[in-house]
């Protein structure tokens, strides 16, 4: 165990989801960025070996922008990847082996590949589409009175998005939900017992992708699976656990994110009439206000980076795990949200 640099002790569980089971431990936040800003925690899952939260903005940010020293590729994104000893290699395989767990140059190659799909034309031109859905939507609860918006309203809006850009046909999207939801709630849980049913789950998701990339290698469209499937990289197909990853992130990635920042946009709205009012009152301050939902509702927990050299910040952490906590930066004054800064580095 490394020597703790600001000793107070251990003050939190930030490895367990029950810590965030309310939100954003914005107090105990607020008393890491004080007295701890890099703050040495303890793992409860003997097989993981400890992290350095950190919790100051500038911090995470540095840290982002700096893949070289803060890699994303050893160890992965995420803090746990379950007992080596019951999980399957396959399903490590494509969740490290993706996009969002690779480094420069690497990353460039990948990123490069699927950024036409995601530019603003790109998008507007969902506009229509994504109008008509919208309206659907709200015209199904419309007459309920009373109906759980996040089932009817903010699972469904993402996902059919992430579909439509994707190519997956409608008769398969009630599925790729389910194996969704199952897998965000069991890692969650990190209950050992669930393992099998896991693993089932990450199975069934990469044959639906798998098929789908098969299919359009047969038969390409303009979709962003056909991309995937028809991209050659060094003159050879992608291997198939980067095509595994893929189909997992943007499943996953995609979905979590924006379903949780439109339900928490819409509780904050609802908690704050003032606000909700100016916003019916002016349509045009819509953009603004997804950008404030976004730092409102901080729907990223947090993200990891390995240190693979040595100092930076003001102390020695050498090939130490890092967890950038990216609520913290919901408290802090500044001009855009810590999330938008974690993207910006990888554009120019
Ligand atoms: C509220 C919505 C979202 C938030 C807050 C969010 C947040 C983030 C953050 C912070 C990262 C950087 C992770 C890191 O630095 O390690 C990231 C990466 C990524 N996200 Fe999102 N995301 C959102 C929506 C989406 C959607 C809708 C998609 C897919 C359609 C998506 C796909 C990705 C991908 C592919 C990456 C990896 C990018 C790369 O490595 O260059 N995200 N996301």
């Amino acid at each position: 165990m490394p020597k703790p640099i600001y000793d107070i002790g251990q003050i939190c569980e930030l490895d367990k989801w029950e810590t965030f089971i309310n939100g954003q431990p914005f107090d105990l936040f607020k008393r890491l960025r004080k007295e701890a800003p890099i703050y040495w925690h303890e793992e409860s899952l003997d097989f993981e070996p400890g992290f350095w939260a950190l919790t100051k903005h500038e911090d995470i940010v540095r840290v982002s922008k700096d893949p070289l020293t803060f890699s994303s590729a050893v160890g992965g994104h995420l803090m746990s990847m379950g007992d080596p000893e019951v999980v399957d290699p396959a399903a490590v395989a494509a969740i490290v082996g993706n996009m969002i767990g690779m480094d420069p140059p690497d990353h460039q190659i990948y990123r490069k590949m699927v950024a036409p799909s995601f530019t603003p034309k790109a998008i507007k031109a969902l506009e229509v589409d994504m109008r008509a859905k919208i309206r659907e939507l709200l015209e199904n609860v419309e007459d309920k009175g009373e109906f759980n918006f996040v089932t009817e309203i903010s699972e469904q809006l993402p996902l059919w998005v992430l579909c439509e850009m994707m190519g997956i046909p409608e008769s398969e999207r009630p599925k790729i939900r389910d194996l969704v939801n199952n897998l965000t709630d069991a890692s969650i849980q990190q209950d050992p017992n669930n393992s099998f049913q896991i693993w089932v789950n990450y199975m069934e998701l990469f044959k639906m992708g798998r098929d789908m990339i098969e299919e359009r290698r047969q038969n390409p469209t303009d979709d962003l699976m056909s991309v995937v499937a028809n991209t050659k990289i060094e003159g050879g197909e992608l291997p198939p656990e980067l095509l595994d990853g893929f189909f997992l992130l943007m499943v996953i990635a995609g979905n979590e994110t924006t379903r949780n920042t439109l339900t928490g946009g819409l509780m904050a709205l609802t908690e704050n009439p003032e606000e909700r009012e100016k916003l019916l009152k002016d349509p045009s301050l819509i953009s603004n206000a997804t950008d404030e939902m976004l730092r409102w509702v901080t729907s990223v927990i947090y993200f990891r980076r390995t240190a693979t050299k040595i100092p930076i910040l003001e102390v020695k952490i050498s090939k130490q795990v890092i967890r950038l906590l990216c609520g913290t930066a919901q408290q802090i004054e500044m001009k855009m949200s810590l999330l938008t800064e974690i993207y910006s580095r990888w554009i120019g």
